[in-house]
């Protein structure tokens, strides 16, 4: 049977943030996946190695069994309906909130609280249709895939619904935030099957990584 522990995760920030976690935990990386296009990457741990995939993959990979464990945001998880995941670890990196932002214009004179129908441009469709019915407002939701900020500048929407971390890329486009809908932090998934079949291993995992997760406010 194979024992080894394959990981996912996503480029970027949450694979820098992840790096020293996986460090403490005694997992060092072959090689910086930033640097490499290698799709699997060893680490000094023979039993261990990683895949490094899109994040709105993870989910997918996890719950395949294609990959034993994954980090994966809060957002992709929520947006991605019908996943059946064990979530058992907040390791509190990529930390950031999903918000919904506008035009400055528009904010000026805006009232949230009198809001019957908007328009949103977004990645999160589900999460905002949540959102918004949550409120009582009604929602004409357009998908985007990235950049949402560009849609109000261009009359595609009203407003967006989007991660704001800095904010730097709100203000540099003239729009402001107007409500906060979640804080995101990125989550430790796994597989169900896995979690049986290697208990020992993962279990392990978790402990370790949870040593060297940060309670720190953000
Ligand atoms: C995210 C998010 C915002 C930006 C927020 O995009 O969608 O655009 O970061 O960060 P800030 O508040 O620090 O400016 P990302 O760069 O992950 O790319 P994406 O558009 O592909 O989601």
């Amino acid at each position: 049977m194979n024992t080894g522990i394959t990981i996912a995760l996503s480029k970027g920030r949450i694979l820098q943030e992840a790096i020293p976690l996986f460090a403490g935990a005694g997992i060092e990386l072959a090689e910086d996946p930033d640097e490499s296009r290698k799709l699997i990457i060893p680490s000094t741990d023979p039993q261990v190695r990683f895949l490094v995939i899109r994040a709105s993959d993870v989910p997918t990979y996890v719950t395949w069994g294609a990959a034993d464990v994954g980090i994966a945001g809060k957002d992709v998880l929520l947006e991605q309906e019908g996943l059946d995941l064990y979530e058992p670890l907040d390791l509190r990196i990529g930390l950031c909130r999903m918000s919904v932002a506008e035009p400055a214009a528009l904010a000026a004179t805006d009232a949230p609280q009198r809001w019957e129908r908007v328009r949103i441009a977004t990645k999160y469709p589900h999460i905002t249709r949540d959102y918004f019915h949550g409120r009582g407002v009604q929602t004409e939701i357009i998908k985007l895939y990235g950049s949402m900020e560009l849609a109000p500048l261009v009359g595609l929407a009203d407003r967006i619904v989007d991660l704001v971390s800095s904010g730097r890329t709100l203000r540099e486009n003239g729009l402001v935030e107007v409500e906060e809908i979640m804080p995101i932090s990125s989550r430790l998934v796994v597989n169900r099957a896995a979690m049986k079949l290697k208990r020992r291993a993962i279990e392990q995992l978790i402990t370790q990584l949870e040593a060297q997760v940060s309670h720190e406010p953000s």
